[in-house]
């Protein structure tokens, strides 16, 4: 049997640490969908059809994964892409509350459902999207954390 996973999250943008736990996942599964989270109550600085196209870009490498946006329960999401997997990434201790969290209340939405954490790289673990977004507008180089199409992004959006 074939097992896919979706990675659900903000992306807002994608990082080099969201790519890392692609990488991962994409390893793993058979297929993996990255699913980007509309979130309007997060209100993003990119919109989700942004959002979308950076990721998809930034992921092109990877030949079983898949980009998609969504509202809605994520459980919802995966159920409809034939996904028994959720896949979240924990970088420090401070992840870790959240993410128990939503992955008991996932389970309680679908218990045939499981919530997988995998580690990203340690060089990656500092790196949050809403850090590189504060770089951003302050005038701060992203280079090094951001694929370089989502740093040229982000350059336009300094304050
Ligand atoms: N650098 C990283 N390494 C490992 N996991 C990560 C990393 N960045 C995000 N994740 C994980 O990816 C999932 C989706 O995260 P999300 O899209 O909210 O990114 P984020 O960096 O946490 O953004 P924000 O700072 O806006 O909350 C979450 O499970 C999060 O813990
Ligand atoms: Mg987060």
């Amino acid at each position: 049997m074939k097992r896919n996973a979706v990675y659900p999250g903000t992306f807002d943008p994608i990082t080099n640490g969201h790519h890392d736990l692609v990488r991962r996942a994409a390893s793993i599964f058979d297929r993996v969908v990255v699913a980007i989270a509309a979130n309007p109550n997060k209100t993003p600085m990119f919109p989700l059809e942004k959002r979308v196209d950076l990721a998809r870009q930034v992921l092109a490498d990877l030949a079983n994964v898949e980009v998609m946006g969504y509202s809605g329960l994520t459980v919802d999401f995966a159920r409809q892409h034939q996904a028994s997997v959720i896949v979240r990434g924990l970088r420090a201790v401070s992840d870790f509350e959240f993410e128990f969290q939503l992955a008991n209340m996932s389970r309680h939405l679908d218990r045939d459902i499981e919530t997988v954490f995998l580690t990203p790289q340690e060089q990656f673990t500092f790196i949050s999207s809403s850090l590189i977004r504060e770089i951003a507008v302050l005038g701060g180089e992203t280079r090094e954390f951001v694929h370089p199409i989502v740093a040229a992004e982000l350059k336009k959006r300094k304050a």
